[in-house]
């Protein structure tokens, strides 16, 4: 049986910050940013917005015959806002899902989403008829003025895993491989993340490394097997170190093409920023939207997590895949609106975190489909608008 994405979604929020702009306000050379990371645009988030509702605006857009078949909701987030229930069930109720369903939510850093498609594939393997809700939201968020402040970004991918998939098979093989790494994390009290950021960069291409070889000695197959590679994106720029440490000068033209769809992968990502969980699913929706792909072709995935998790994988894209990834993103994204330095650090600031308050937000400044209203009692609440 074939088993794998069936449809696939994305939502950010309605605001945004050039890199320009933020180069100017923290006195850097705007070609560190938009050169040496690799970024033009940054997602900025309203304290209207999180996991739940980014999630639900990214499933709302996948079409109601598939999301009438659920039998399983996973949320994949290292952004939860509750340490006990899981985040998938408010969307459930905001989605109007069906309530003879199983939500939970997963976490190991950028890595988990990989985990919960892997999980769906088995459930559906079981269950044929079933479909599996993958989302994968968060809230990339590592404080104003600091050297990761222009990885940020937030957003959210939702995927149906179902059998027959008509955007890609995924195929058995895959190479996981874990070790226990301080490069990236964030405790229970912090609401920012705590990153030695150089140290990170080279786990990631070493686990890159390790589990492209292996699922190659496992398969026997080659680069020219690849109609593409694509990869989590911290920042854009990092998916050009994973590929530069396995192609380095090769100049063949299955290298160029690869190097050529590297570029289409980050299209998208560089007008959002980090999507932690989301990331390698927006830059597989960003490569099927600009990228040089055929149905029939391979692409191979890699997925990290820092903490460390890495995990390759591949899949084969399928006859249908245009209908089924939602509209053209480039062009989506330029409807959302400018905010200037001072008025995202005022957003930045204004985030309920790890308030205990009551508070209620103006919902009426955002216009997005699902918003968080405030919180009461220690409860937060939430509006479908
Ligand atoms: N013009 C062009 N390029 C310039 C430039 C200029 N004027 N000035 C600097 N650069 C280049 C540098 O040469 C460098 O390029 P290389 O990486 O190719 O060497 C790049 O810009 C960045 O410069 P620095 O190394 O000096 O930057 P920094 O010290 O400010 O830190 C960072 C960069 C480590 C990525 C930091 O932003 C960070 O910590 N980010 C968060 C951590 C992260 O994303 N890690 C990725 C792997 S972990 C992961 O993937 C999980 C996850 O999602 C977090």
């Amino acid at each position: 049986m074939e088993i794998g994405i069936d449809q696939i979604t994305f939502a950010t929020t309605p605001f945004y910050i050039t890199m320009d702009d933020l180069a100017d306000a923290r006195q850097v050379d705007p070609n560190k940013y938009k050169i040496g990371i690799g970024q033009e645009r940054q997602a900025v988030v309203p304290p209207t917005q999180d996991i739940v509702t980014l999630g639900a605006q990214a499933a709302s857009k996948l079409s109601p015959k598939s999301l009438r078949n659920v039998s399983t909701l996973i949320v994949a987030t290292e952004s939860g806002v509750d340490n006990s229930k899981a985040s998938g069930i408010y969307i459930k109720r905001l989605l109007g899902l069906n309530d003879y369903i199983r939500v939970v939510e997963t976490k190991e850093a950028c890595y988990s989403a990989t985990a919960a498609l892997q999980f769906a594939r088995g459930i559906v393997a079981l269950n044929p008829s079933e479909n599996v809700l993958v989302i994968a939201a968060d809230i990339a968020r590592y404080g104003l003025n600091t050297p990761a402040e222009v990885t940020q970004g937030a957003g959210a991918v939702a995927m149906i895993i179902s059998q027959n998939p008509r955007v890609l098979t995924i195929e058995n093989t895959s190479v996981a491989y874990t070790k226990d790494i301080m490069d990236f994390w964030r405790p229970l009290y912090s609401m920012e993340a705590y990153v030695d950021g150089k140290y990170s960069n080279q786990v990631y291409v070493d686990f890159f490394l390790k589990t492209y070889h292996r699922y190659v000695q496992l398969t026997g197959r080659s680069l020219a097997d690849f109609a593409a590679l694509i990869f989590h994106l911290p920042y854009t720029k990092m998916g050009k170190k994973g590929l530069d440490g396995l192609l380095q000068d090769d100049a063949s033209p299955v290298a160029e093409r690869l190097r050529n769809n590297l570029a289409a992968e980050q299209k998208v990502s560089r007008q959002v920023g980090n999507l932690y969980t989301g990331s390698l699913y927006l830059g597989l929706i960003s490569l099927l939207q600009n990228g040089d792909v055929t149905p029939g072709e391979r692409i191979g995935l890699f997925s990290y997590g820092s903490g460390a998790e890495g995990e390759f994988y591949s899949g084969i894209l399928q006859p249908d895949y245009r209908n089924q990834i939602g509209d053209d993103l480039l062009q989506t994204l330029q409807k959302r609106h400018q905010l200037s330095i001072g008025e995202y650090e005022k957003m930045f600031n204004d985030q309920l975190g790890m308030r205990k308050e009551d508070i209620i937000y103006d919902i009426d400044t955002d216009p997005s489909e699902f918003v968080l209203v405030g919180q009461q009692g220690n409860q937060r609440i939430y509006q479908e608008k």
